[in-house]
C-alpha cells in the first residue's frame, strides 16, 4: 500500500501548486498558500487542495492530483482529508464546491444542489469560463462520507 501523508502546505510547496492548477484548469482565484494541503508520497508532492473559509461556509476548491498518480485513491484521500480538516474547524458549517467530475466527488459523500447555496459559488462559477457552464455543477457534502 502507498504511503501517503497529507499535511499543510509549504511556502515552498506554492510553486508546484500554482504550475499544476494553471496545467489542470483549476480555480486560481483568491490563492493563498496558507489555505492550501498537500499529500506526498515519499516526500514527493502528488496531491493539493485547499479549504477556503466562506464566514458561513467552507468551500473546498483547487484539488489535483499528479497525472501520473490519478485512479490510485489519492484524491479521494485528499477529498476526505479537506472534509475532516473543516469539521475540525468548525463542525456547523456546511462544504461547498464546484466542480465537472460528480463522480469523484459523489464517492466522498457530495450532492448537487440547484438552489439555496452560497452567492460566492455562483460568481465562481462564471469564473470558470474555459468550461462549458453545463458541465460545472454546485455541489454540498451531505454530511457523512460514504
Ligand atoms: C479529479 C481528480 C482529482 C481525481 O483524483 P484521483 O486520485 O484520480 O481519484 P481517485 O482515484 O481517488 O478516485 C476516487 C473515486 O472517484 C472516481 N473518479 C475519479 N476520477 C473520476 C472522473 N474523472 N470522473 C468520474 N469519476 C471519477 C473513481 O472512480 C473513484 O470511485 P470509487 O471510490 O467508487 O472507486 C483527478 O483526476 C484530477 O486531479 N483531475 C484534474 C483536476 C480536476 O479536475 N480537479 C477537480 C476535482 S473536483
Amino acid at each position: 500500500m502507498m504511503e501517503i501523508t497529507i499535511s499543510k502546505a509549504k511556502k515552498r510547496d506554492f510553486a508546484y501548486i500554482q504550475e499544476k492548477i494553471k496545467n489542470y484548469l483549476l480555480d486560481p482565484t483568491d490563492i493563498d498558500w496558507r489555505d492550501f494541503f498537500v499529500a506526498r508520497l515519499k516526500k514527493k508532492v502528488v496531491a493539493f487542495g485547499r479549504i477556503i473559509d466562506r464566514g458561513d461556509s467552507f468551500e473546498i476548491a483547487s484539488l489535483g492530483v499528479d497525472y501520473y498518480h490519478r485512479k490510485e485513491g489519492i484524491g479521494k484521500k485528499m477529498l476526505i482529508f479537506l472534509i475532516q480538516e473543516s469539521r475540525r474547524q468548525d463542525v456547523q458549517k456546511p462544504i461547498y464546491g464546484i466542480t465537472h467530475v460528480s463522480g469523484f466527488v459523489s464517492s466522498c459523500g457530495f450532492e448537487w444542489i440547484k438552489d439555496n447555496y452560497p452567492a460566492y459559488l455562483d460568481q465562481k462559477r462564471k469564473n470558470v469560463c474555459h468550461l462549458d457552464q453545463s458541465r460545472i455543477s454546485i455541489v454540498k457534502w451531505k454530511g457523512e462520507l460514504v
